[in-house]
């Protein structure tokens, strides 16, 4: 799908259709008012009879007849203007996206006309581009039957009267388009079956991006290095499957004077069985999705990096499949971390935590400013925050206070859960430092308090997205099945890191 810039007359624009959004209780806007006029009052013959009244997400279709440039007007509710806000803007543009994409169109336009929504200007062609874009994502390589039914909305033109604008919403444009493709990478590989996505794979997707950039650079290492290195953590989880663990690194330097650099780790299940402890088949499938948090990295990573943004960061994705082989890791073992920390594996389906840890201490060579793990690590996140919400923790409140306010941007609900000491209490083991599981109680944050032992004295904050990487259910922007879910965030966190900088208080 492509976004174009047109300057033209609102009304003039020939085009399968046009989107006018309406405020609820509202007179129409200025542009709404000149097409009025031209198709003879039917907008507001629509408002009057009460078939659309504006609020959000309302839809309502009008045949122009010819007496416009679009054949087809939607008017879109955008709500109260009072109300308005980003969300509100991609929830409403995505409905009507949708709308426009089934009833078979392969095009569209949208008024870009007036001052009259309450965000800037950036803001709002921003938000809006994100509801079209990522609502209209489809996940359709293995589908091979009737392609030709699958309906695709393949451009969308925004229209501009104003030619001093045109800047800003060029930037705009180029800003939203670039952070929702990295979204509909990330939501693919987060799709594609394990079969067809090994670590092998996902560390050729690394490669991919990097030698299609400039400033990144990307590495590999697989299991010689790892033993070599004493990534027992990583290399125990692997050894149940036939494929190579990997440990990809995508290193994006937009900031030579930047020492320090931040470093995303991100968790790289290609699947997970649970291992030895298996987890009962019945949505064992989903399990694909475990390598989210990875797929997460490296989309925000190939975001900033075609945005060039002044920051750099490191992606670390330890990557591995989690299965019961002949080799696999069994309950009752003890691993010696790259830490030299010692873990005793008491549930191998707790098999997030030991790839990161070995992940963690690794990203301590680069002397990071900070550390941001992003993983599906516990179902017990469902429980406690429901599938929408990202549990947040960690050991820096002015790190964690910045994705809470990247997060209210993006609207990626996320939730501080405690890390108190007592929880490092839980994760004691008898026999090891550490054990790899301390049951049900608390299982979110003793898993981030396992986590917080590979990472040194560095500033730390922990993502678990185990409830929304994967939907049971679409919702406006977001599909059924993978959602992309951190990419936006971490854009979004990088954004603001890079106009801030790094001024973070312990
Ligand atoms: N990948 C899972 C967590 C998960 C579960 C993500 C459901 C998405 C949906 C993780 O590796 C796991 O199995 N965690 C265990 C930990 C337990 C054994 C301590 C869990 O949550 O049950
Ligand atoms: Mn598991
Ligand atoms: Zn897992």
């Amino acid at each position: 799908m492509e976004f174009l810039i047109k300057e033209s007359k609102t009304e003039e624009f020939a085009d399968e259709a046009m989107v006018l959004s309406h405020f609820e209780g509202e007179e129409l806007s200025e542009v709404a008012q000149r097409i009025d006029e031209k198709i003879d009052g039917l907008i507001r013959q629509v408002l009057q009879f009460g078939d659309f009244k504006g609020k959000a997400n309302e839809i309502a279709m009008i045949y122009t007849l010819g007496k416009i440039g679009a054949k087809r007007l939607f008017l879109v509710g955008l709500g109260k203007r009072s109300e308005v806000n980003r969300e509100k803007v991609r929830g409403a543009y995505a409905e009507v996206a949708k709308r426009v994409r089934n009833a078979d169109l392969k095009r569209f336009a949208v008024p870009l006309v007036g001052d009259d929504v309450p965000l800037e200007l950036a803001a709002y062609v921003e938000s809006l581009i994100e509801g079209i874009y990522l609502a209209l994502y489809q996940f359709t390589p293995f589908k091979t039957v009737e392609r030709e039914k699958i309906k695709e909305v393949d451009k969308v033109t925004l229209v501009f009267e104003e030619r001093q604008r045109l800047p800003e919403i060029r930037q705009a444009v180029k800003t939203a388009t670039t952070i929702c493709h990295a979204v509909y990478f990330a939501r693919d590989l987060v799709s594609t079956p394990a079969n067809e996505l090994t670590p092998s794979d996902l560390a050729q997707e690394a490669r991919t991006i990097a030698t299609t950039r400039k400033k990144i650079t990307c590495e590999v290492l697989g299991p010689k290095e790892m033993k070599e290195l004493g990534m027992n953590a990583l290399l125990g989880v692997a050894s149940g499957s036939h494929q190579p663990p990997k440990l990809i690194i995508l290193s994006y330097r937009g900031n030579r004077k930047d020492k320090a650099p931040l470093v995303l780790v991100g968790k790289g299940l290609t699947f997970d069985s649970g291992g030895i402890s298996i987890k009962p088949s019945e949505k064992m499938d989903e399990m694909k999705s475990d390598m989210a948090g990875g797929a997460a990295v490296m989309g925000a990573i190939m975001a900033v990096a075609d945005m060039n943004l002044p920051v750099s960061v490191i992606g670390l994705i330890p990557a591995t499949e989690n299965l019961p082989g002949g080799r696999a890791l069994k309950p009752g073992d003890i691993l010696k971390s790259l830490s030299g920390q010692t873990i005793e594996v008491i549930n191998t389906d707790a098999e997030g935590r030991l790839i990161l840890a070995d992940a963690l201490s690794y990203a301590g060579r680069y002397k990071p400013a900070a550390i941001i793990d992003i993983a599906t690590l516990t179902g017990a996140c469902i429980i406690a925050l429901g599938d929408e919400v990202i549990g947040l923790m960690g050991n820096n409140e002015s790190l964690i206070g910045r994705i809470k306010k990247a997060a209210e941007i993006t609207n990626e609900k996320v939730w501080e859960l405690p890390l108190w000491e007592e929880y490092g209490e839980m994760i004691k083991s008898d026999v090891a430092d550490y054990k790899n599981s301390a049951g049900r109680p608390a299982g979110t944050i003793t898993a981030a308090a396992f986590l917080s032992k590979f990472v040194g004295d560095y500033p730390w904050a922990h993502l678990d997205i185990a409830g929304p990487a994967w939907r049971e259910k679409e919702k406006a922007y977001l599909p059924k099945g993978a959602s992309g879910v951190g990419v936006r965030l971490l854009v979004q966190f990088l954004r603001d890191w890079a106009r801030e900088k790094e001024t973070l208080e312990p």
